[in-house]
């Protein structure tokens, strides 16, 4: 169903059972590469507003998952979109830059990602990272597993062209669709309980 260009986003966290964490993203990452699937960039969307907590053995979970997945390497990405404030990291860090700021520094992970930090001199916007600083959503008391629109509208707007289609195939109370329509994207929602259909058909209307 997905286009070859398109992308797939799978917002999942593994849960905890019987003391330690199950493998079941894992299992699906891998189950996922042996369809054909490319296993293209895992983002994390960090809760920024979660309360503290603590169990015998861990805190609170604070973040989730945004796995990525393509069907070939060349797939549609705007970048641009996306962008953000330099911040302040920026003034302390580009007003003393050495020698080797001005060259290409090749990752040492053999990553093949290199930088130039003298690239941003001067830049008020630049590209995010592959972290998510994002609240939960607090208002939506209908449903217990919605997550901020700002979510969804953050992967349509880097993935997608106005008017192009998305498809969110567990929809719950309509987030992605809403995301769309804010964005002038086509959608398709597929939610398996009624009155989460209805919620999301009334937060459209
Ligand atoms: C984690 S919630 C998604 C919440 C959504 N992102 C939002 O912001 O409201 C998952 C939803 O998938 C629905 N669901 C579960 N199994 C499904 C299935 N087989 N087909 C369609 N929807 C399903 C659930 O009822 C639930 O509303």
């Amino acid at each position: 169903m997905l286009k070859p260009e398109g992308s797939f986003i799978l917002n999942i966290k593994e849960k905890a059972v019987n003391g330690e964490r199950h493998t079941y993203v894992i299992e699906l990452i891998l189950e996922m590469r042996k369809q054909g699937w490319l296993w293209t960039e895992e983002y994390i969307w960090h809760k920024k507003n979660c309360y503290p907590g603590k169990w015998p053995n861990r805190f609170r979970d604070a973040w989730e998952r945004c796995l990525h997945f393509t069907k070939q390497k060349k797939f549609k990405m705007f970048q641009e979109q996306v962008m953000v404030p330099v911040g302040n990291w920026a003034e302390k860090r580009l007003s003393g830059l050495s020698h080797t700021d001005f060259i290409r520094d090749e990752s040492k992970s053999l990553s093949g990602f290199g930088k130039n930090v003298s690239n941003w001199v001067g830049r008020e916007m630049v590209y995010p990272t592959n972290v998510l600083h994002l609240a939960t959503e607090c208002s939506n008391k209908n449903h217990s597993a919605a997550f901020p629109i700002a979510l969804p509208m953050w992967f349509v707007q880097l993935f997608t062209r106005e008017r192009d289609v998305v498809l969110d195939p567990f929809v719950g109370s309509g987030a992605t669709a809403l995301a769309c329509m804010e964005l002038n994207r086509y959608y398709i929602g597929i939610e398996i309980k009624k009155e989460y259909c209805e919620l999301a058909e009334s937060r459209l209307k």
